[in-house]
């Protein structure tokens, strides 16, 4: 494999994303539409990694102005080609350190896509980007999953994640605990062949993640379990945290 850039993993699963995640997800967007249009309030949004539009197409639907950005043209083409997706406008690029030119209500990054930063000082960089992006009443929300180390068995995991008669899903993890990253791959296994779909993630805890913040300039603003406002929990597996800009006397 060429090295593993930011384009990479929507490179390579762009053919198979929508059908693939449409299962994970039922396309369930009953709370999170909502949820992201409230604290859009009238403003602008722009979502980090929007790919192939999962969010960004119900959210302009809902009335929002969206735009995006992206790494992987492949991804974007999808967005493009979708019917609501043809209009929203994308920036071609990297969100580690981005520049657009128009200051946003509402940035937002969902569905662990932040953690594909894969080093601390890139994930640094990013929330300060986001906050020479953001409003004086503006907000950075994202979705990600707590991390789990007892999810890996000496620094691996191999687990099944779908078996059908012609078909078997195997995810093919190894765990650094140090450097908090993962390598994964996804197996698509088939009597021809099998495809491989890389993913690779630095992840962080939640106040590792308000230490960020802080760096940036922002301070937490409310920090959930799930996108109905359900309280967070010590067992909780993903949190919906939304950070404001830290302005004096405010
Ligand atoms: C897991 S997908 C999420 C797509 C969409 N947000 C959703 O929820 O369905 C991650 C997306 O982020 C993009 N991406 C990952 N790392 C990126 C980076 N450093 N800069 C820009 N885009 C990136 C990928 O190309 C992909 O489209």
């Amino acid at each position: 494999m060429d090295e593993y850039g930011a384009s990479t993993y929507g490179d390579r699963i762009a053919d198979i994303y929508d059908e693939r995640y449409a299962e994970v997800f039922g396309n369930d967007l009953a709370a999170t539409v909502p949820f992201l249009k409230e604290i859009a309030g009238d403003g602008a949004a722009l979502e980090l990694g929007i790919g192939t539009g999962r969010i960004a197409i119900p959210l302009a639907e809902a009335g929002v102005r969206v735009q995006g950005i992206d790494a992987s043209e492949a991804m974007v083409g999808r967005l493009h080609a979708k019917r609501g997706g043809s209009a929203i406008p994308v920036t071609m690029g990297d969100f580690r350190d981005f520049t657009i030119d128009e200051r946003f209500r509402l940035v937002y990054v969902v569905f662990n896509t932040f953690f594909g930063l894969l080093t601390q000082d890139d994930q640094v960089s990013c929330f300060r980007s986001v906050a020479r992006h953001l409003t004086d009443e503006g907000v950075f929300a994202m979705e990600a999953f707590v991390p789990d180390a007892t999810r890996w068995d000496r620094g691996q995991r191999v687990s099944a994640t779908r078996v059908e008669l012609d078909e078997v899903e195997i995810e093919v993890s190894m765990h650094d605990s140090l450097a908090q990253h993962t390598h994964s791959h996804h197996l698509i296994v088939r009597e021809d062949g099998v495809r491989l779909y890389p993913v690779r993630i630095r992840y962080a805890y939640p106040s590792e993640l308000d230490l960020m913040a802080r760096l940036a300039g922002m301070r937490l603003r409310e920090r959930w379990a799930d996108w109905d406002r359900s309280p967070l929990t010590a067992t909780s597996q993903k949190h919906i945290s939304v950070w404001e800009l830290d302005r004096p006397g405010t």
